[in-house]
């Protein structure tokens, strides 16, 4: 081992005492070489590469060596006659890039390192960062193995390999790349980048520079939808022209001295961002923009992807955007139609210049204004890009606690769900300060509280929290809470991942559901019950849980819930399915009518929403009856890529109190005699709204929307946010720098109508959700000589509408419709190329249409039975 070690140690040594004069021979002091230099960019759509945008940089560099040792040398370069050639295009455009070969560059190399570049101050960033690209193509090391080198693009581990003694491959990983750039933390919602970097050189035999081959390509795509994105490529090829001339060299003693008698400007070979400046009058503002189209963020237009395309335009704009620009639109009396949708746009845009416009607009006299402080703070919840700011504002706004009630328990849900969306950002946790502050306020106000209505409001809070470190303030009050209290805490702990449930929880949640320590609403059991199967349960796992199916357990209503589950479970997994029949078929018991054909209205059911082209969702409906009413119903829109789930929107109602009005002679345990209660309860992106009550206790019953007036659908949701927000910057190696982004909105529009006959006994329902969802991206590369830009869109208007009949005439009977119509999903391609300085501009644009066809789904042969039995009565 050690004798190893001695002659790995001299062969080492002895290999770098070899190659060290090769670089002397590599770079000759006062001589000077001629290359040919060839640069192709090619960028198009990943669906099919055959459609493309493209540009050709041509031109003779002369590399000179004006000053040197063996380890520090001064490189001149000259660019000569460069030509720009566009595809499409045929003109080859001379004049524009012959500022580029104007003067002179040189550039410090260091043992085969490029350290630093000098320019003429008056150079523009794109053209240093083209010389940037030419310059690192002389940086190679002769010896193989790994070095940190710095790029136009990057700083990178390089791994040098030999093929034999002159050809060379470098490969790069582990690249820091320069720049910001920004993202969801949710998978579903985020691009992906695939990369690949490498350059092939020659060496003469004497080490001097002959070729070099290198590539980059690049390929951007929306996790969402398969293959939908763009690809940029690259490649560079510098060829040798085989004369070696003779030049002056610089007199100086040292490399300081020489560099500093150049008077030009040192650069690091990092590229520099660029990003054109709008010159003409015709540049769109965020003002102009939005008096433009005014028409289209009219709340009639919400559920529209046009209301949604425009949003994306506005988001862009007003991320730039002045306080006082906001605010005169919001003051605009023309827009007056239009507010509720800037605010939307205000709480997406998500800067401190948009939360300090809104605040200055928002009072809070008339229930209209109420109505747009609120729907400002609920954007704000949402919104991809929460400001530590905003969060401090809003919490010190908490903590003076307002006294417009629903307000301050919006306010409370803002604060919350912020928190949540900053402690997910890079660099932040749950431990990070202003996270904890938030943390901190909701746990102190929840154990001030006194009443139930209190404390679930701060149980709201910490739902939209999701702190793993409040779990145990959640589990406490859902063990030893009053019913109310039990049951929210329940839906808070669902909502938080499934991979901290250790085995502690699970004795919990089990305890919950078999009832072993107390007794618990039948609500906190079923969502004990949702996460125990959450849990992805094993045989002995299920069996244990299957034993409620024919338990004494009079909770009906709860065995016909873990029947629809299973069923639910079974039909989107086959592997749970065997699972499940091996499990029936095991036990006698349950394996018979009584069991299995069990009584009760509960229903849980899983349907895809929308597949491939379009992105995969999946809708998924659990409502839980009591006493033939319902007590807790959840519609969930989730968005599906690959084992991530994101839910998009979630409808929830609940009810309480209400059986009286239905059947009298129910022997079900726990029906609750509360008084009567009913609203709903929404989740956009995972942050939940306050509640909206409908009505609450038994006088208000009969004078409210269940009255049976209300003929006319009323709206229950209106907004437009951000779904997809990316933003990445890298640079070529031939030191362009390119601008990656996604950007997706979804505007959804919801509403209902319900009619209820306390005489008729039978209520009907009808639920509709209009949606109109864009997403948006672009690969951009500028240059002031030349522009790429591939842009990519999606669009698709998908309804859903929700039907239910209840009759509680007899036995009560339900019947349920969820239907779906036609919609159709287009998707746009647009690739670019300009150069500006020739006024030269090609758009191509691809248009592709897909036509979904409208489905109703077949819920369950029971739903159906009902529905026969409604429709004959
Ligand atoms: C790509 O586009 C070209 C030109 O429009 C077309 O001929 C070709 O069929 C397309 N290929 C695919 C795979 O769609
Ligand atoms: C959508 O689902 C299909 C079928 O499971 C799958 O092949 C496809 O890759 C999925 N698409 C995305 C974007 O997850």
């Amino acid at each position: 081992m050690k004798l190893q070690l001695v002659t790995f140690m001299l062969a080492s040594l002895f290999g770098r005492c070899h190659v060290a004069p090769a670089f002397g021979d590599a770079f000759q002091l006062g001589t000077e070489q001629s290359y040919s230099y060839w640069n192709e960019v090619r960028a198009g759509n990943t669906r099919n590469v055959s459609l493309t945008v493209g540009y050709i940089v041509r031109a003779t560099i002369r590399a000179a060596t004006v000053w040197g040792n063996d380890e520090h040398k001064l490189l001149r370069f000259q660019v000569e006659s460069p030509t720009l050639s566009t595809t499409p295009g045929d003109v080859s455009r001379k004049s524009t890039l012959s500022e580029i070969g104007s003067a002179p560059f040189f550039a410090y190399w260091n043992l085969g390192q490029i350290k630093k570049i000098y320019v003429d101050e008056n150079n523009d960033v794109t053209l240093t960062n083209f010389k940037r690209g030419v310059a690192s193509l002389f940086q190679y090391q002769l010896l193989d193995g790994k070095y940190v080198e710095v790029d136009p693009s990057a700083t990178c581990d390089v791994q040098y390999t030999s093929y034999d003694e002159t050809r060379y491959r470098k490969a790069r990983s582990n690249c820091v790349f320069a720049g910001e750039r920004f993202e969801r933390s949710e998978y579903p919602l985020r691009s992906s980048t695939v990369y690949s970097r490498n350059v092939d050189f020659t060496v003469s035999t004497e080490g001097s520079l002959d070729n070099v081959k290198a590539e980059d390509y690049f390929e951007y795509s929306v996790n969402a939808y398969d293959k939908f994105g763009s690809f940029l490529e690259s490649i560079v090829k510098l060829d040798s022209k085989g004369s070696t001339v003779k030049v002056k060299t610089i007199q100086k003693n040292t490399i300081e001295e020489a560099v500093k008698s150049l008077g030009l400007k040192e650069k690091t070979l990092l590229s520099e961002d660029y990003i054109p400046k709008c010159t003409n009058k015709n540049c769109d503002t965020f003002a102009k923009l939005i008096n433009a189209h005014k028409k289209s963020l009219a709340n009639e237009r919400i559920g529209k992807q046009g209301t949604s395309k425009l949003f994306l335009q506005l988001v862009k704009l007003g991320r730039t955007t002045s306080t006082e620009t906001f605010q005169r639109v919001l003051k605009d009396e023309a827009m007056q139609e239009q507010r509720g949708q800037v605010l939307d746009l205000l709480g997406a845009i998500q800067t401190v210049a948009s939360h300090k416009a809104a605040k200055s607009f928002l009072s809070f006299e008339s229930d209209e204004e109420m109505f747009l402080a609120e729907r400002y703070l609920q954007a704000l919840a949402v919104g991809s890009r929460p400001q530590k700011a905003v969060i401090e504002d809003l919490l010190a706004m908490a903590e003076k606690r307002p006294n417009e009630e629903k307000f301050y328990d919006t306010l409370v849900q803002t604060v919350a769900s912020l928190a949540n969306r900053y402690a997910k950002l890079p660099g932040n946790s749950f431990e990070t300060n202003v996270v904890q502050q938030v943390q901190d306020y909701l746990v102190k106000q929840l154990n001030r509280c006194g009443k139930d209505r209190c404390k679930q409001k701060f149980i709201r809070g910490l739902h939209n929290l999701k702190s793993p470190q409040t779990l145990n303030v959640l589990v406490k009050l859902a063990l030893e809470g009053s019913s109310k209290t039990s049951v929210a805490a329940m839906k808070a702990l669902r909502s938080f991942s499934v991979f901290l449930w250790n085995d502690e929880f699970r004795a919990t949640f089990e305890d919950i559901l078999f009832q072993v320590s107390k007794k618990f609403d039948t609500s906190a059991r079923a969502l004990a019950l949702d996460i125990l199967l959450d849990l992805k349960p094993d045989y002995d796992e299920l069996t244990h849980l299957a034993q409620l199916l024919k338990s004494n357990d009079k909770a009906y209503e709860l065995k016909q819930y873990l029947l629809q589950k299973l069923n639910m479970l079974a039909d989107r997994c086959p592997h749970f399915a065997t699972m499940l029949r091996k499990v029936i078929q095991n036990d006698p018991r349950l394996n018979n009518y009584h069991v299995i054909g069990a009584r009760g209205l509960s229903t849980a059911l899983m349907r895809t929403y929308s597949s491939v082209p379009s992105f995969n969702a999946t809708l998924e409906s659990l409502q839980e009856m009591s006493g033939g009413v319902l007590k807790r119903g959840v519609v969930d829109l989730a968005l599906e890529v690959g084992e991530e789930k994101f839910s998009m929107f979630t409808l929830g109602l609940f009810a309480g109190g209400l059986s009286s009005f239905v059947s009298s002679n129910d022997e079900e345990e726990n029906v609750d005699d509360s008084d009567s209660i009913a609203g709903m309860e929404l989740s956009v992106q995972g942050s939940v709204f306050r509640p909206l009550v409908f009505f609450d206790g038994k006088g208000e019953l009969m004078g409210h929307v269940w009255s049976g007036t209300a003929s006319e659908p009323t709206p229950a949701y209106q907004a437009t946010t951000l779904l997809q927000d990316n933003e990445q910057r890298f640079a070529l190696q031939n030191g362009a720098v390119f601008h990656l982004s996604t950007l997706g909105a979804i505007s959804i529009d919801l509403n209902g109508q319900v009619t209820m006959s306390i005489w008729g006994r039978n209520a009907h329902s009808k639920v509709e959700q209009n949606t109109g969802i864009v997403v948006s991206g672009s690969v951009k590369l500028d240059t002031t000589f030349v522009s790429l830009d591939v842009c990519f869109v999606a669009s698709q208007e998908p309804q859903l509408h929700l039907t239910s009949d209840l009759d509680f005439s007899s036995d009560p009977t339900l019947c349920m419709q969820v239907m779906q119509p036609n919609s159709v999903l287009s998707q746009t391609f647009e690739r670019s190329v300009s150069a500006p300085m020739a006024k030269y501009r090609k758009i191509r644009q691809t248009k592709i249409t897909h036509k979904i066809a409208g489905v109703t789904h077949v819920l369950n042969q029971k739903n159906n039975n009902m529905c026969n039995l409604i429709a004959q009565s």
